[in-house]
């Protein structure tokens, strides 16, 4: 349980998310932040880990993603850093927290590992479950309209081996970024409790391609 303290700080941290999250698009908007922020108290009950660091995490985890920051991974750190201090959080706690605000997106694969935390390992899990399923359908194809890009397109096959920077500007079809990533975020899960729920959006997800291809190539039933 949270103490009164404790519960103060994660109120007005909620009301500053709100505010600066308030013109973001669609995928990375607060709703995302509640989402999350919920499924990483839903996982972090089953965890042994600092409730209070996990929840400024997953608040702030977003606060000034690097997509939209001409790829700067520091300004995030270092506005939920000002922010925490200006409510006078121990250091001991912002520390935390802005490292998990710095490497949540790790995407696995060739890259190193260079900090881990359980907190990080459980708010990392509620961010990528909201990639997932029907919400997180709805995200990729908001994201790809936001980068003008196609549905589907037969023609182009998915691409397993772009780098980071070249995938933020290819103009790979949306349906492609199931394969290039969403499918394969239930094989990367931190948490026992995570790695069940992603596994149900996952089916969920391979039903809807199905779907998909179905109506896209005429087919009756
Ligand atoms: P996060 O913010 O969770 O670290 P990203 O910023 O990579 O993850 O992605 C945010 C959302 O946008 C996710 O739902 C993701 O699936 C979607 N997204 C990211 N890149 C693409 C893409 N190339 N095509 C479609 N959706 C994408
Ligand atoms: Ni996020």
């Amino acid at each position: 349980m949270l103490s009164t303290t404790h519960q103060s700080i994660i109120d007005a941290t909620e009301n500053y998310v709100k505010q600066e999250l308030a013109e973001a698009e669609g995928g990375h908007d607060w709703w995302h932040i509640h989402r999350v922020w919920q499924s990483a108290r839903q996982i972090a009950r089953h965890e042994d880990v600092d409730p209070l660091i996990v929840e400024l995490g997953a608040l702030l985890h977003d606060i000034a993603d690097s997509k939209f920051h001409d790829g700067d991974e520091e300004i995030g750190p270092a506005k939920a850093a000002a922010f925490l201090r200006s409510l006078q959080v121990d250091e001991a706690i912002i520390l935390p927290v802005t490292q998990i605000i710095r490497h949540i997106s790790f995407k696995g694969g060739n890259e190193a590992r260079t900090y881990w935390s359980a907190e990080l390992a459980v708010v990392q899990d509620a961010d990528r479950l909201d990639a997932l399923g029907a919400v997180g359908i709805a995200r990729a194809f908001n994201y790809g309209g936001f980068r003008n890009r196609a549905l589907y397109d037969p023609a182009i096959a998915p691409d397993m081996h772009m780098t980071k920077e070249a995938y933020k500007t290819s103009a790979s079809p949306t349906i492609n970024h199931f394969y290039e990533k969403l499918l394969l975020l239930k094989d990367r899960m931190n948490t026992a409790t995570g790695k069940a729920l992603a596994e149900e959006r996952h089916v969920f997800m391979e039903r809807y391609l199905e779907q998909f291809y179905r109506e896209w190539n005429g087919q009756q039933d």
